[in-house]
């Protein structure tokens, strides 16, 4: 479906019927990521969207948005192969018309990061879940972890608002190296995808140490930079150990629910992964 009226027709008829309606946006190039979500909403929901819409909002202006892989008829097969309900792929006017002016700013949870190094980035993504939102009027909708700072802001945009869904965080699906999937990992050289793996690797072994009592923050993140540096010819935007909830700074000593996040810039790629866990 390309019509905001045609979705919303087509969404209160499966209301009518009283099904629960699940949610899963995303902008294509569909992998095993976007399906563990999918196969999550048809096991809970009784009619299932799923969007497709690579959203211009949250490119910024030297970002990959030209170069975003676009795969709509082999996208189209897998979500017919899954058994959702509907797709809904509308065009960029559709979504957002000439004299567009609404904007969405979930403050403070967008400024670090990914938010550092892509300034309107997660307006962008605000604003068009929101939109997204108002649209299907779901009442789960589903997120993967791979995105944590995407998927914090999202349950703070849906609480912040009174918005009647539930946000549902799922866990991060990787290829067998540990890399963990995205839509972009095509976009990498034969080496860069090599190399990719370090990544995880380096938050896990970041995690290990801290495990096993090493709660310095600034030697964990010296430690796992240099396994990150070492092993790829990528560039280090950050490496960061938060807070899980506030995403705030861990001052000193690591303690609580602790987030470990990192993106990598390749050539063309930059490549995000986190670690989330709790220290007793
Ligand atoms: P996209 O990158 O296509 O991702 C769609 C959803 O799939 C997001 O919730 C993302 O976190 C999840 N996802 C991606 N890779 C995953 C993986 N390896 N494991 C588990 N889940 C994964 O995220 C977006 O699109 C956009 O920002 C969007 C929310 C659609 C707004 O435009």
């Amino acid at each position: 479906v390309r019509s905001i009226k045609e979705i919303r027709s087509r969404v209160l008829k499966a209301r009518k019927k009283n099904k629960k309606i699940g949610f899963v946006p995303t902008m294509g190039a569909l992998h095993e990521g976007h399906m563990s979500l999918i196969r999550r909403a048809i096991k809970e929901c009784g009619f299932v969207v799923v969007s497709i819409f690579v959203n211009p909002l949250q490119f910024g202006p030297r970002e990959d948005f030209g170069a975003y892989p676009r795969t709509l008829a082999r996208d189209r097969k897998i979500l017919k192969n899954l058994g959702i309900n509907v797709l809904f792929c509308p065009s960029g006017n559709e979504m957002f018309p000439e004299g567009y002016k609404t904007y969405v700013d979930v403050k403070g949870l967008g400024d670090v990061l990914c938010g550092k190094s892509r300034p309107d980035h997660f307006c962008g993504v605000a604003t068009v879940v929101l939109k997204l939102f108002q649209i299907v009027v779901p009442d789960k909708a589903y997120f993967g972890l791979k995105d944590y700072q995407q998927y914090v802001i999202i349950q703070q945009m849906a609480e912040d608002l009174n918005l009647p869904i539930k946000v549902c965080g799922c866990p991060t699906v990787r290829e067998k190296d540990g890399l963990a999937m995205s839509s972009r990992n095509v976009n990498l050289t034969k080496r860069e995808r090599l190399e990719a793996p370090a990544i995880y690797s380096a938050l896990k072994s970041a995690k290990k140490e801290i495990i096993s009592g090493r709660k310095n923050v600034n030697y964990i993140k010296s430690y796992a930079r240099r396994q990150i540096s070492e092993k790829t010819s990528g560039r280090i935007d950050y490496f960061e150990v938060l807070d899980a909830g506030s995403l705030k700074d861990i001052k000193k000593t690591i303690k609580g629910r602790v987030l470990i996040a990192t993106a990598v810039k390749f050539k063309k790629v930059r490549l995000i992964d986190n670690i989330i866990f709790s220290l007793k």
